[in-house]
């Protein structure tokens, strides 16, 4: 049968013209179709088959769920045949109920979809999101990144330097650990990224030629420096002019262990020290503040410093 007689013959039905403009606004279950229209279930099945048959009217599924809609593609004869179908549904008797009816459906789906919502204000932050991570956020953030070249001392295994290598032009990881470098370079290797290196060296003195990066990061690595004083210096002579330092530390505290437990060298930093250090390196427009506090004892918190040369 052609596309038209299918059409022809999806349109002849009064119940079928109530579903076409049922759908007009909306995609609807059949479970909705049912309680807008107050027919029984099989019926509105049957219907809806028809008019899938005919093209009017398509099917997405959702999980376990089936929505219908007007067919995306209700150009020419069919689009007609649509309008003319809507125009008809108007004169039936149960038009008016029907109309109320979809805006009730529509308006408590939206309700629906608002309750969690309003129940969770206030606490959003803090509560879980299905797919919501810092991480993600953090894939978000990298795409304003402009393509710096990046120095990231101290950098371990590169679970930052590896974020950052999809973004920036270049990124340099430098590390003291040489089973560390080992492990970095052979991941990066196998993850593709080309623009990632990994070079073993010290980060107070990294091995990286003077004034050749536009961003230097020392994520959690300062508080491992013999000197920190003499590693921001370090980063200042390698810095482009213009470039920025970024650290990411601990704050200073009292939790001694740290030593034993993660071979940390300074329990943190006080900001002022941190303040004096980058001044004294020569960084202009020095930023520091606390930027994450953890929920557990001992409440670590990590201070973000920054400068630019
Ligand atoms: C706590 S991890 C931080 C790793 C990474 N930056 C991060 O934020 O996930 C500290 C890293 O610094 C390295 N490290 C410690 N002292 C160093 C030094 N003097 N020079 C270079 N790397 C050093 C360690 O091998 C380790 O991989």
């Amino acid at each position: 049968m052609s596309a038209t007689l299918k059409s022809l013959r999806a349109l002849s039905d009064p119940t079928r013209l109530r579903i076409v403009a049922l759908l007009e606004k909306d995609e609807l279950s059949v479970n909705e179709l049912q309680e807008i229209s107050r027919m029984g279930q099989s019926r509105i099945s049957t219907h809806l088959g028809l008019l899938l048959d005919s093209g009017l009217v398509q099917a997405r599924r959702e999980g376990k769920r089936t929505f219908y809609k007007l067919s995306d593609q209700t150009s020419g004869a069919s689009g007609e045949f649509i309008q003319l179908a809507i125009r008809g549904a108007k004169e039936l008797p149960e038009h008016a109920s029907d109309q109320i009816n979809l805006k009730r459906i529509v308006n408590r789906r939206r309700e629906q979809a608002q309750v969690y919502f309003n129940q969770v204000a206030g606490r959003f932050d803090r509560v879980y999101g299905p797919g919501r991570s810092w991480q993600a956020f953090g894939h978000l953030l990298l795409r304003i990144l402009p393509p710096l070249v990046v120095a990231d001392l101290g950098s371990g295994e590169g679970l930052l330097s590896e974020l950052l290598a999809r973004r920036c032009k270049r990124v340099i990881a430098v590390d003291n650990s040489e089973k560390i470098v080992a492990f970095g370079a052979a991941k990066a290797k196998k993850n593709g990224l080309k623009n990632l290196e990994f070079r073993l060296g010290d980060l107070e003195n990294p091995p990286i030629d003077p004034q050749s990066v536009d961003l230097v990061i020392l994520s959690q690595a300062l508080h491992h420096a013999a000197e920190p004083a003499k590693a921001i210096a370090g980063a200042y002579k390698i810095l482009k002019a213009g470039g920025h330092v970024m650290i990411l530390d601990l704050s200073r505290h009292t939790f001694n262990r740290a030593h034993e437990l993660y071979g940390d060298r300074w329990l943190g930093f006080p900001e002022s020290d941190m303040h004096r250090w980058l001044e004294a390196a020569g960084f202009k427009k020095i930023e520091i503040s606390v930027v994450a506090r953890e929920e557990q004892s001992p409440h670590f918190e990590t201070i973000l410093a920054s400068g630019q040369k």
